[in-house]
């Protein structure tokens, strides 16, 4: 189970301040969340076998209370409905599924800002990752080489599953917001314009949605608390604005925002694969660890292939696909270009067509337009 609760046994009033302290760049509304209460968070995964449960125990240098739920009170936080004459809900849109080649090819990259609007975008995100590491207590040893915060992936001492969980959650919560709004803009504006749109709504809503699959996958892993609900909560009524106000303005800025930030999100998995190859997250890299059954039916991920390794190669090819596609649909003319990742391409032409995971740093209008 994850959640922060108020309780004078498990941590001290210090704890609580400092916790205060790590969050408040996420919430305007901190201290109206009841911040003076001592918090601990709480973390629990699924394993195959019960007994391999064993406890997240606070590590000396912790900065926060991880402690152990037991397996018994780790619920179903979403159990499928039960109905009568419906057998399943298969997702509206299904996963397009990659080659095991193509999700060991991404690599963590960067694309150098620009233009100002580039470096507007790339400090904000730097930003947004500082705020981060700061709520997720990373400690000095923790963090890889700051120089290069997308690509160095190699720090002293690797994050505790329960500093993954909470990161990751939070990350993904927020990851769904920017395709929701910008296809939604674009839905709106090709009504009221009575234009044509070209192909771009479709794809940022999917890839809003596969952020939100991202999340209900690790949302089985752990049970989300009121206080990490509120953090959430706070973030998304600041995020949703922020952005819903950033695509109106420029769209193409917002783009290369995104493209950062999922820069960010292949740097965070590809150290998480990492640490899970390393051994140093013994449950996750244990082959036995039971991932949700949604991710198997999600990415039909094939038989043997199942680990938390193998989820993760799915989940970071994806980050890696809205990585290119946001840098490239940030080099595009907004109003006018056809999104070239569902374009068919003239004939002796096709191999200008995209393949969003492939480039880090996105395609240029001249290569994909002309
Ligand atoms: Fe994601
Ligand atoms: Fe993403």
């Amino acid at each position: 189970m994850l959640s922060f609760e108020a309780s004078k046994k498990v941590c001290s009033p210090k704890q609580a301040a400092q916790l205060s302290r790590a969050v408040a760049p996420f919430l305007y509304q901190a201290h109206a969340v009841g911040l003076g209460y001592p918090a601990t968070i709480r973390v629990a995964a699924i394993t195959r076998q019960c007994q391999s449960r064993a406890s997240l125990r606070p590590t000396p240098s912790s900065k926060r209370s991880f402690s152990t739920t037991s397996v018994n009170q780790l619920r179903d936080v979403f159990p499928a409905k039960d109905t009568p004459y419906i057998r399943q809900t298969p997702p509206a849109w299904e996963h397009p599924g990659y080659t095991e080649e193509e999700m060991l090819a991404v690599t963590p990259g960067h694309r150098s800002p620009e233009t100002v609007g580039d470096w507007v975008a790339w400090k904000l995100v730097r930003l947004a990752r500082w705020a981060t590491d700061l709520a997720t207590g990373i400690g000095r040893e923790q963090q890889v080489d700051m120089k290069n915060p997308t690509t160095a992936v190699a720090a002293e001492k690797p994050l505790t599953e329960a500093q993954w969980l909470v990161r990751v959650i939070f990350l993904e919560s927020i990851a769904g917001v920017p395709g929701m709004v910008g296809g939604m803009l674009r839905h709106l504006h090709s009504l009221r314009r009575l234009k044509r749109d070209n192909g771009w709504i479709e794809t940022l809503l999917e890839e809003s949605f596969n952020e939100r699959m991202h999340l209900m996958t690790l949302m089985k892993m752990a049970e989300v608390g009121w206080f990490m609900k509120t953090m959430i909560l706070g973030a998304q009524g600041v995020f949703f604005n922020a952005m819903f106000l950033s695509y109106i303005v420029s769209p193409k800025i917002t783009h290369r925002f995104v493209g950062y930030l999922e820069e960010e999100a292949v740097h965070t998995y590809t150290r998480l694969l990492r640490e899970i190859e390393q051994g140093d997250l013994p449950k996750w890299s244990d082959p036995t660890f039971q991932i949700p059954e949604i991710a198997i039916t999600y990415w039909r991920m094939p038989e043997g292939k199942r680990t938390m390794k193998d989820l993760i190669l799915y989940i970071r090819a994806d980050e890696a696909v809205h990585r290119g596609v946001n840098h490239t649909l940030g080099n595009l003319k907004q109003k006018e270009d056809p999104n070239p990742f569902v374009s068919e391409y003239r004939v002796g032409e096709e191999q200008r067509k995209p393949k969003a995971g492939l480039k880090p740093a996105g395609y240029e209008r001249n290569e994909v337009i002309g």
